[in-house]
């Protein structure tokens, strides 16, 4: 059976991950793999492939990861690895430390709740180990010298979904605090665009799975093209992981619910802390400047508890305007990065056609489509911008829309004047800004799709670890 199989694997083309039976060898498992990922889980009278270890973190901690090649022979008592030539393989196991109860709901209605509510934590776990004596430190990133980080004239971001979200966000706060221009590509499309990547390229891929298939492909093509890599990962591992010259982990635990929260924190402000330690490593921050935002990364975690706090505001506000079809989100520089992750979650838990725009491009188009009573969700946190926020929200309000505006706790009273209902965050360093922005931003569509009945933690044709092209 095992000769067979790889007979046949030598003649398959493609990816894949692959579950053998046969009814001739019962009580026999046959695994092989090609790019897409497959997991072993060693039990106890019983064992597992699975494609992501969350799936089988209920039942077995302890699990090793195929490479592309191996075949893998599973009984309820035994796993045995072989290569290519069927020759055996020692693997590695490795355990997963998350915590059981990270993957239960815990009395809560939804996943996707609790992650939310987990943010706090989740971001605390990820920034407080790279914290020390007011100091930004990254053991992992050790060769990556100033001398290199000189040499480098672009900074790619690659990711999909809302790893490209953090993206987004974080190309404006690392071009001011590195002042090397950052270009955040979409992994399905950097793989085929013939990059501008070469070895004074450094690419950082986001993936909260570590096993997205496109952004596999597209970090695959950026080291042929001789560029480093640096990985920003939350499962320990995963294949980009494992793949990628540098790692960092995100320490958001398991993430159940298909639509991303805690990730995207812990994403996002590892993103803020990588950014400024490469910008010490350069010399292009100020003492004063890194100080302010590490000590506003510090406190994050209470202030985000605070947000959590409009939870009974947002869910009014969500009971009003469940009914939409068309919801856009819009905001310029941080608050537009910001409103395409807002309106990314709404759309795939509620099923709400929504868009996010850059406010000055609304005259450009989109206008056209603000009629009497559609919803607007007007981002203006970032106070270099209030007033431009406020001229776009008069604008769209002339024209009948209704305003559910986000803005910092100073500036509600101004808000209040213009839009029909505001939600706020407290103060923060500018850059902490999306960190906060995103938590009432979850909520507003977690309570949208709980009105309109949704299948919340499993929204109709998504998955969570998407191991296809
Ligand atoms: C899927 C998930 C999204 C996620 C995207 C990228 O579409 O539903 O929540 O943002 O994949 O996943 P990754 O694991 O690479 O961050």
């Amino acid at each position: 059976m095992l000769e067979a199989v790889s007979r046949t694997l030598h003649r398959i083309e493609g990816s894949y991950a692959f579950g053998i039976l046969c009814s001739d060898y019962p009580g026999a498992l046959i695994a092989a793999r090609k790019d897409s990922p497959l997991i072993l889980g060693y039990g106890e009278g019983f064992n597992f492939i699975a494609s992501d270890v969350t799936a089988m973190i209920r039942y077995t901690r302890e699990v090793c990861y195929m490479e592309d090649g191996e075949i893998a022979v599973l009984t309820a008592d035994s796993i045995s690895v072989f290569n290519s030539e069927l020759v055996p393989v020692e693997k590695t196991r490795t355990t997963i430390d998350w915590d059981i109860t990270a993957a239960e709901k815990c009395g809560h209605p939804h996943f996707m709740f609790k992650e939310i509510l987990e943010q706090p934590e989740a971001v605390r776990r990820t920034i407080s180990p790279r914290i020390k004596d007011n100091r930004v430190i990254m053991p992992e990133l050790s060769a990556l010298s100033p001398d290199y980080l000189k040499n480098i004239t672009r900074i790619y971001i690659i990711a999909c979904g809302s790893s490209f979200h953090v993206g987004m966000v974080s190309k404006y706060i690392w071009e001011s605090l590195l002042r090397i221009p950052v270009e955040v590509v979409l992994a399905s499309e950097f793989r085929y665009c013939d990059p501008l990547a070469d070895k004074n390229t450094l690419v950082v891929v986001i993936s909260q799975s570590g096993e997205t298939l496109d952004t596999m492909a597209a970090m695959a093509e950026a080291k042929r093209r001789g560029a480093k890599t640096l990985s920003i990962v939350n499962v320990v591992g995963s294949s980009i992981a494992r793949s990628a010259d540098h790692v960092l982990y995100t320490w958001a635990g398991p993430e159940i619910a298909v639509a991303t929260t805690k990730a995207y924190s812990t994403q996002l402000v590892l993103m803020d802390l990588l950014g400024l330690y490469l910008a010490d490593l350069l010399g292009t921050v100020g003492c004063e400047q890194y100080d302010e935002i590490l000590t506003a990364i510090q406190t994050l975690p209470e202030q985000m508890q605070t947000v959590l706090a409009q939870t009974n505001d947002i869910q009014y506000f969500a009971s009003r305007w469940f009914n939409h079809n068309s919801i856009f989100f819009i905001g310029r520089n941080l608050d537009y990065a910001m409103g395409l992750e807002g309106s990314l979650k709404l759309k795939e838990i509620s099923y709400i056609h929504s868009e996010a725009y850059a406010s000055g491009e609304l005259k450009h188009g989109t206008i056209s489509l603000i009629e009497p009573g559609a919803l607007v969700v007007a981002l203006g946190t970032y106070a270099p911008l209030f007033d431009k926020a406020v001229s776009n929200i008069l604008e769209v309000k002339a024209r009948g829309a209704q305003v559910m505006a986000l803005t910092t706790e100073n500036r509600k009273e101004k808000m209040g004047k213009i839009a029909d209902a505001v939600l706020t965050v407290p103060e923060t360093h500018a850059i902490l800004l999306p960190s906060l922005s995103v938590v009432p931003l979850q909520l507003f569509a977690y309570y949208v799709a709980l009105q309109r009945g949704c299948d919340i933690d499993k929204p109709r044709n998504l998955a969570k670890s998407v191991t296809v092209e």
